[in-house]
């Protein structure tokens, strides 16, 4: 089952806020709820949100009772810095949004209906692509993975994150269709949990072998010479290679290098921007701090307590032994090979 797509004139997609303790899903009739989901975590993962950002685009041009073109584009503009504010580190959004309002103003539409039609087919190209470059990814990245090896994982970047099949666990995906056998580690990844309650449910479905561990035992079991290699996600990465990811992957790399493990980010090219030459630019969000004193409402602390609650971090590129993209891995220098996997040549 794919985590977002169109159903019937609306958007459906999981509830990630409720897995691994129920599979519901909700259905969005418009683009504030859309750009709801996506605030709330009902939705998360940086290609997740880019093509639910896509789908709200056309969920937006779909209810607009605009009579002519320009019109439209007017509502669309509004609709697109909706959802742009809805989240701001992962790229991905921006990315889809804007691909959304390229295709609205690229041709000279005669109708409304035109850009209506014109943009739920933009929008279900990034879906489909999305799985299709996920597939490539895993591809292309699953030779990093030998037999009997301890994968470290952070966060979550599997079915769940992408449209389908994921990023980081799609690598480790693809390595064991293909028969091998290798153990995963799954860092809890406070305050939400992405890593004990999304990766391992898709661990459970996928049947890989796994333990969820806290995220302050990662060091723990590199320093015993467990683990062999880590991958991860991205939410941003800028023309330097520098990325942001979920909190707490800054120390997992520093420890990795510490310990002279491979440390690879998997995402796809359009998590790369170029126009930052590096992470120092990177919007870093914060979230309030209930999540931190109160973990999906199981109260840790009082509620008064004080707390911070960055979301994401910003690794440095030197940590990187590798970019695993849909065009290859790209290796240092990144400032060169980077771009030339994000025009498309395989690196
Ligand atoms: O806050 P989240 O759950 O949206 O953060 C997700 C991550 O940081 C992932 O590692 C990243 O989006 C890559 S997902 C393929």
């Amino acid at each position: 089952m794919r985590t977002v797509y169109w159903h019937q004139q609306h958007v459906r997609m999981i509830d990630q806020r409720r897995i691994p303790w129920e599979l519901a899903l909700v259905d969005l009739h418009d683009v504030e709820a859309v750009a709801d989901s996506i605030r709330d975590m009902t939705v998360r993962g940086a290609p997740a949100i880019g093509a639910t950002a896509a789908f709200g685009m056309a969920l937006a041009a779909q209810n607009s009772k605009a009579q002519t073109v320009p019109e439209l584009l007017g509502e669309l503009g509004k609709a697109a810095d909706l959802l742009k504010a809805s989240r701001p580190t992962a790229v991905n959004l921006a990315w889809a949004v804007d691909k959304l309002m390229a295709s609205a103003n690229g041709s000279d539409f005669a109708t409304p209906d035109e850009v209506r039609a014109a943009l739920l087919n933009a929008a279900q190209q990034i879906a489909d692509d999305d799985v299709d470059i996920n597939q490539r990814m895993g591809k292309v990245g699953s030779v990093l993975i030998n037999e009997q090896d301890t994968v470290l994982h952070h966060c979550n970047t599997g079915a769940l994150a992408t449209v389908d099949y994921g990023t980081a666990i799609g690598v480790i995906r693809s390595a064991f269709e293909q028969g091998k056998q290798f153990h995963v580690l799954l860092d809890e990844t406070r305050p939400r949990l992405q890593g004990a309650r999304l990766s391992a449910w898709e661990m459970e479905q996928l049947g890989v072998p796994y333990d969820i561990i806290p995220d302050t035992a990662a060091g723990f079991y590199m320093r015993r010479g467990e683990i062999k290699l880590v991958l991860l996600g991205a939410d941003r990465i800028a023309a330097n290679g520098d990325f942001a990811n979920k909190i707490g992957t800054y120390q997992v790399a520093v420890l990795a290098k510490e310990n002279g493990i491979p440390f690879y980010t998997v995402a796809p090219t359009s998590t790369v921007d170029l126009s930052l030459a590096t992470g120092d630019d990177i919007p870093i969000e914060e979230r309030d701090k209930s999540e931190v004193l109160a973990p999906f409402g199981n109260a840790i602390a009082p509620a008064h307590f004080n707390a911070r609650n960055p979301a994401f971090d910003v690794t440095p590129a030197h940590y990187l032994s590798g970019i695993v993209t849909e065009n290859g891995i790209v290796r240092p220098p990144f400032e060169v090979n980077l771009r030339r996997a994000v025009m498309g040549e395989q690196v």
